[in-house]
């Protein structure tokens, strides 16, 4: 789908420099740490005020954070939307004041606010694909055998909702996969390995975990190898995002197989507000390609440019 600026949404004037907010989510992991920082450093290269809100996993004080950014009168918010549904009123609300807003990496429900009326776009990952790739591997490397155990993100989110949705599909069917418990990490190592070490005493007999990112991934590591386990070899260990220390666990054989979810949107972010304010069209999406990690590629990307 393309939009147009015409359709309704706040315009955005030419100008050689901008006040632009970003409300961010969270700040607890190295994911977050990265997106922040690419943000910030093409805010800087381009000489543009850059606005910077840090909700601390609250999805209230991201609301807040948006309503602040209005009455500071900024050209235009970047909003990672920590959940679906509370952020939906937020974009709704400085779409009334007036002022743009791109959805970055999270997005907000479908049914309560909508690209090209509400806000601009969106611009991350496709999370049913992650999600998705990751249950096709599961599916031909185990030849439909598996015992899992999922560890979702944080409830309420679009990675959470999607990344669960894309894997269900994906090994929906398959008389020999089954999935014995699902339960929210919320993105976090140490919530992962709580989280996990409770459920490997419920299900001894599980030999996957699927962590909807690479922090759950390592806290779910740490208890296996508490448990007595050989994460990779006992227990299958699979992840999203692709980070540095997990794709070196890759290369190391702890963790089996990574769709990547890349953190850097600095670029892509500035550009597209850009093309906005010149009065490019714009898509309704916009979709960053995801490398894969597995055995095969770990080490040789590790030492390429990452
Ligand atoms: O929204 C993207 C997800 O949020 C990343 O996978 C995760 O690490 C982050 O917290």
């Amino acid at each position: 789908t393309v939009i147009a600026v015409a359709q309704g949404l706040p315009k955005l004037a030419k100008k050689s420099t901008y006040k632009v907010g970003f409300a961010q989510t969270e700040s607890n992991n190295p994911w977050r740490l990265a997106q922040t920082k690419s943000m910030q450093d093409e805010a800087r290269r381009l000489g543009y005020q850059l606005v910077y809100t840090d909700a601390g996993g609250s999805a209230a004080k991201q609301v807040s954070d948006v309503d602040s950014m209005i009455a500071q009168r900024v050209d235009a918010i970047f909003l990672a939307p920590r959940e679906e549904k509370p952020l939906a009123a937020a974009v709704k609300k400085a779409r009334a004041a007036g002022i743009p807003v791109i959805l970055l990496d999270r997005t907000v429900d479908a049914k309560l606010a909508k690209a090209g009326t509400d806000y601009v776009t969106f611009i991350g990952s496709d999370f049913i694909q992650e999600g998705r790739r990751v249950g096709e591997w599961l599916k031909k490397t185990t030849k439909g055998k598996a015992t899992i155990i999922q560890l979702l993100g944080t409830t309420g989110s679009s990675p959470a909702n999607d990344r669960r949705k894309g894997f269900e599909d994906a090994i929906r069917g398959q008389s020999g996969m089954k999935i014995v418990a699902s339960q929210d990490g919320d993105f976090s190592r140490d919530k992962g390995r709580q989280v996990m070490e409770t459920l490997l005493q419920a299900h001894p007999d599980v030999n996957v975990v699927y962590a909807h990112n690479d922090e759950m991934a390592i806290g779910a590591i740490a208890a296996l190898e508490a448990a007595g386990k050989k994460p990779g070899k006992d227990v299958m260990v699979l992840s999203i995002d692709g980070g540095r220390e997990a794709v070196k666990l890759v290369a190391d054989g702890k963790i089996n197989y990574i769709v990547e979810c890349n953190p850097k949107f600095g670029p892509k972010a500035f550009e597209t507000l850009k093309n906005y304010a010149a009065g490019k069209q714009i898509p309704a999406k916009i979709i960053n390609p995801d490398r894969e990690f597995t055995r095969e590629n770990a080490s040789r990307l590790l030492s390429s440019a990452f």
